[in-house]
């Protein structure tokens, strides 16, 4: 997520995050399925803090010392992991697992204890690119340590790892991460406006009309309306508009590659 983007917490959003409290309360393995581009991998880093998490474990990294506040503060409480999936060498994902738990538990301990110490929750995104093997490899890990995991991947993700009884019959819950309803996704359109220094009046036809055409363009999907608005901004910019019309949007909607 880039800088200028918000994250805003949608409903799908505490869904997600009641699932993920409930995997770490019950230490289960939970799977997380749904459509590409309506949120999961941002869900996910939101949730871990990640942005945030990740720059202090690099920088704690390069200098291997808890000096600022933001390693202070850290140190106080466990953490969540967020990685993607690798799709090279088996081992790699248990490396970069273990890697990133020693620092979080180091960071937070100032000293080395199980990599698990300072680790409440893993969440694995990109699941889809794991062979067996590697599957097998996370089963190891959540037997041995018993750290709470969650695994992200599109729909039909449940049903191909039901293939695998071994880790299967050590799974928990599964999830529908849900695309927005038409009433959410109008209320994210308030925002997209205002990032563009307008006010969606709902009074006002044009408004109304545009609006309309881009719930049923982006149907609910997080990345459509973000890649459109790119196109509208664009769109505006060239032809000088001040508002947002259904030309607009149209025109916006045929220079995207909509899959
Ligand atoms: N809650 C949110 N608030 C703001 N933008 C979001 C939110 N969720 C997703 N997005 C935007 O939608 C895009 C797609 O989300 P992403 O999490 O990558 O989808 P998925 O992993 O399900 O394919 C992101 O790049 C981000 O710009
Ligand atoms: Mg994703």
């Amino acid at each position: 997520m880039n800088r200028e983007q918000q994250y805003i917490e949608t409903k799908a959003y505490k869904q997600f995050e009641e699932f993920c409290d409930a995997c770490k309360k019950y230490k289960y393995i939970g799977i997380c399925h749904g459509l590409p581009g309506v949120g999961k991998t941002q869900a996910a880093r939101h949730y871990a803090d990640w942005d945030r998490l990740y720059p202090a474990f690099c920088e704690f990294d390069r200098k291997y010392e808890v000096t600022d506040e933001l390693t202070a503060e850290l140190a106080k409480e466990k953490h969540t992991i967020f990685i993607t999936a690798p799709t090279l060498g088996v081992n790699q994902i248990t490396k970069d697992i273990k890697k990133i738990g020693y620092r979080i538990t180091y960071m937070a301990r100032e000293a080395f204890y199980e990599w698990d110490d300072g680790v409440d929750l893993i969440i694995i995104d990109e699941v889809d690119r794991l062979k067996m093997a590697h599957l097998e490899q996370i089963r190891d890990l959540y037997d041995r340590q018993n750290v709470p995991l969650i695994l992200i991947g599109m729909p039909g993700i449940e049903k191909r790892l039901s293939r695998y009884p071994q880790l299967y019959s050590r799974i928990g819950f599964a999830h529908e991460y849900k695309k927005m309803d038409k009433i959410e996704a109008e209320h994210i359109l308030h925002y997209k406006w205002e990032e563009l220094g307008l006010g969606l009046q709902l009074a006002d036809f044009s408004n109304y009309e545009a609006m309309n055409l881009i719930l049923k363009i982006t149907n609910g999907n997080f990345r459509l309306i973000h890649r459109l608005f790119t196109q509208i901004e664009r769109v505006m910019e060239i032809n000088q508009l001040q508002e947002i019309s259904v030309d607009v949007v149209e025109t916006a909607r045929d220079s995207l590659v909509i899959g």
